[in-house]
């Protein structure tokens, strides 16, 4: 297989065990036409694993369909293709999704999204190998292979009654988990570099991470996965302008995850210098997963650190970790004195 030593292979970046494996997947499943099932939350690289396996044995064109964004006849037709006059609009032949992937792969994308009579469809495309354009009497022979991906857990959508079992089988032939970026850290520095370089459009080389945010990345639990990672560094990459990277450049989440640890760190120690009677109203920690927007809980983190540090703002400003004007602006944006 070709990879280059930055663990890149099929387009694949990392260097975990994990990555590891799936790579070896990639390759058995290259090996022969079968449906693959990708699962796995959302952003960790299912559509770029279903392309590694289409172009580790290229044939034809990879066609990736998005089940959840198409309803109804226009979905049939979007898919499948029609014939002239078949339904108010049609005004001529058209081809479907699936007669462009034939030879080729086609990407069922969110195929938990798909309509069950829309199911049933594609469980003739898989046992029989054919389909019929809308209005058209004709059943069609086309060869392709059929990936499909999902985020949901299918199991748990047969027991609703929202995906038929049938199906379920034909599809979890050959499936593959994505592990989520959480559980497997390690990759995070090759796809920092990565999206780095390739968000790098000036030329100039050096942008370098300070140690500090390559911890603050690792720290973080990522749960938009790879593609949350890629537009944090890409934000990283435009807002760069003097050679540093900045800890407030980081988006708003990381920024609070960030000053939540910091301040879980001091209550921490400040719990251990005084005894548990001793009242800490101040240090009252928010829940972790505060169901409130994210200026408001920007607002509250600086209120905190504000108490915690008995407003002294140089303090507060280092255990946020951003800047003492930083700290001014917002402190002035939100009203707090
Ligand atoms: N291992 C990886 N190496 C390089 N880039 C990756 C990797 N995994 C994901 N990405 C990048 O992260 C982003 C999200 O990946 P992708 O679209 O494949 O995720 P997904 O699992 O299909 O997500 P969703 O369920 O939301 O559709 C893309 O920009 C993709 O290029
Ligand atoms: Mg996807």
């Amino acid at each position: 297989m070709l990879q280059t030593p930055t663990g890149l292979a099929h387009g694949l970046v990392g260097q975990s065990q994990q990555i590891a494996s799936i790579r070896r997947l990639i390759e058995k499943a290259s090996a022969n036409r079968l449906p693959v099932l990708l699962l796995g939350e959302s952003g960790t690289g299912k559509e770029v694993v279903a392309r590694a396996i289409h172009d580790a044995n290229p044939r034809g064109q990879f066609v990736p369909i998005d089940c959840g964004s198409l309803v109804g006849t226009l979905m049939e037709s979007e898919l499948f293709g029609h014939v002239k006059g078949s339904f108010s609009g049609a005004a001529g032949d058209k081809r479907g999704l699936v007669e462009l992937a034939d030879g080729g792969t086609a990407l069922f994308d969110e195929i938990g999204d798909l309509p069950l009579e829309m199911q049933v469809k594609l469980l003739r495309l898989i046992q029989e190998r054919e389909f019929r354009a809308v209005g058209s009497l004709q059943w069609r022979k086309v060869d392709l292979r059929i990936i499909a991906a999902t985020h949901r857990d299918l199991g748990a959508e047969v027991a609703a009654g929202r995906f038929r079992l049938d199906l379920y089988y034909r599809l979890n032939v050959f499936s593959l988990r994505l592990p989520p970026l959480r559980h497997r850290k390690e990759d995070i520095p090759l796809l920092v570099d990565h999206f780095l370089s390739a968000g790098n459009t000036s030329g100039l080389s050096g942008i370098e991470p300070s140690q500090e945010l390559f911890e603050t990345l690792h720290a973080y639990d990522w749960p938009g996965n790879v593609r949350e990672l890629k537009h944090c560094i890409d934000r990283l990459n435009a807002l760069h302008s003097e050679g540093a990277l900045q800890m407030s450049d980081l988006p708003s989440a990381l920024q609070y995850h960030c000053a939540m640890s910091g301040l879980e760190r001091l209550s921490g120690a400040v719990a251990l210098s005084n005894p548990p009677t001793g009242s800490l109203p101040d240090f009252a920690m928010a829940p972790k997963s505060p169901v409130i927007s994210l200026p408001e809980s920007e607002r509250q983190t600086i209120a905190r650190a504000l108490a915690a540090t008995h407003g002294e703002r140089g303090k507060a400003a280092r255990l946020l970790r951003i800047g003492r004007t930083t700290l001014y602006r917002k402190m002035k944006q939100y009203g707090i004195e």
